[in-house]
């Protein structure tokens, strides 16, 4: 008999399936997880796969992630929304470690540090889920080997939805690995817009109106010395376009590297 019985036949594995090793719940909207990583999965930090379950219909429900563990790391990282009545959010929520997740390894985006040309200072500008692609570029050795220094600023509703990033930054300058690195060059500007906080106001406004600046004693955006990297809704990657532009820089890409980059965040 060389036919396997429907028994003793090995449960099927998904293509593409990786193993969760660690999910962490911040608030009733935000968690995070890791997964192991496929061995073919080469990516540069700041860069987005497609990832998700197999649906109720046997067909693979998949959405892009932002990666946001670093390149180096064994493992993968993601940030994710949980949205109650979302196709795959609404699952995903509940993963427990050992349970199985797709990873599609094609990774791709803008948010990459050869997509803007050298410069002295690096400014990351993330509202809610958009800090994914940052938590892989701030823990990146390659950052602070290019910028002198680098500026975090994250906009949120309210103050839980800043416990991802704060907690990450705060552990940054004495992790083993990459510590030395971080040095004293990564300022962390958090703000919320709907709860009291010790800044509020959206960065847009904030940006705008001097105050970031004022804070953190910086001179006026400048072609010359800054860099912009963007990730949030539309709303804000268009606001801050427009500040970029007012400012006299333009929009990089890979193939044509400038001043600022902008991404969607894209579940949620
Ligand atoms: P606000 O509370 O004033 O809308 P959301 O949860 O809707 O994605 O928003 C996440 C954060 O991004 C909120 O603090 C929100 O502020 C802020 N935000 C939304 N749109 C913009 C924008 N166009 N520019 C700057 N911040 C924005």
């Amino acid at each position: 008999m060389n036919e396997q019985s429907p028994l003793t036949r090995p449960t099927p594995v998904l293509p593409d399936a990786q193993t969760v090793t660690a999910v962490q719940h911040y608030t009733d909207r935000l968690f995070s997880f890791r997964l192991t990583r496929p061995r073919s999965l080469r990516f540069r930090s700041g860069e987005f796969v497609m990832i998700g379950l197999m649906g109720d219909n046997g067909k693979p429900l998949l959405r892009a992630y932002s990666i946001a563990s670093p390149s180096w790391d064994e493992e993968l990282e993601f940030y994710s929304i949980k949205v109650q009545d979302g196709p795959l959010t609404s699952k995903l929520q509940n993963i427990k470690v050992g349970d199985e997740v797709i990873v599609r390894p094609k990774p791709v985006g803008t948010l990459v540090l050869d997509a803007l040309l050298p410069a002295k200072r690096m400014y990351f500008i993330a509202t809610g889920t958009g800090i994914a692609p940052f938590a892989s570029l701030m823990r990146d050795p390659d950052l602070y080997e290019r910028y002198e220094e680098v500026i975090m600023c994250h906009t949120c509703r309210e103050v839980d939805e800043l416990t991802y990033g704060r907690d990450l930054i705060n552990g940054l300058a004495d992790d083993p690995l990459i510590g030395e690195f971080v040095g004293d060059k990564l300022k962390y500007y958090p703000t919320s817009t709907r709860e009291q906080s010790p800044k509020m106001g959206r960065i847009t406004t904030l940006l705008s109106n001097g105050i970031v600046a004022a804070d953190l004693g910086l001179p006026p955006l400048n072609p010359e010395t800054d860099r912009l990297m963007v990730c949030g809704s539309m709303g804000l990657n268009n606001d801050i376009k427009e500040i970029c532009e007012a400012a006299g820089m333009e929009e990089g890409s890979n193939s044509s590297p400038s001043h600022y980059v902008v991404e969607k965040a894209f579940v949620g």
